[in-house]
């Protein structure tokens, strides 16, 4: 499968942003221990951050033909974007949400997401490990649901 990775905003201050909620790691760890899990399941792995919500959208617009799954942690667009949420809808890539923090634990405008219902689903509050969970999640749908 060729899997996309999208990270919206602020997560390219991963490992220094309130590390007590997001945790020590870096972005590039991150990317890097998901370089080594798609080695391990024979994935083909793009990674991609923006703070920009257009260019997000860009990005999503592009996966058809490109990409079979998307991994996507919108950062707070999560809880803001309409426009994400139709861009997602619009290329009907099964995509898995994924949140570092467990957005249910904390305030209550994190608790809604415009993402969710277009998602296949969600995994959330696991650390950044949350987005080896995700892929390896959206990996087994794709596995029986898509052939
Ligand atoms: C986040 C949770 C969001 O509420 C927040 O705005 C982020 C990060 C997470 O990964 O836990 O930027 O998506």
């Amino acid at each position: 499968w060729r899997i996309l990775v999208l990270n919206g905003p602020n997560l390219q201050l991963l490992g220094r942003r309130e590390p007590g909620v997001y945790g020590s790691a870096g972005l590039a760890d991150v990317e890097a221990r998901l370089a080594a899990v798609a080695v391990e399941m024979g994935l083909e792995l793009t990674c991609r951050q923006s703070n920009h919500e257009g260019m997000l959208l860009d990005w999503i617009g592009g996966v058809p033909g490109h990409f079979d799954g998307l991994v996507i942690n919108a950062g707070a667009y999560t809880h803001s974007s309409i426009a994400l949420r139709d861009a997602i809808a619009g290329v009907k890539v099964p995509a898995c949400e994924v949140h570092i923090s467990n957005v249910f634990a904390r305030e209550s405008f994190r608790h809604v997401s415009y993402l969710s219902a277009v998602c296949v689903g969600q995994m959330c509050g696991f650390g950044t490990d949350t987005y080896e969970w995700g892929l390896r999640a959206l990996v087994r749908w794709l596995d029986t649901h898509v052939t």
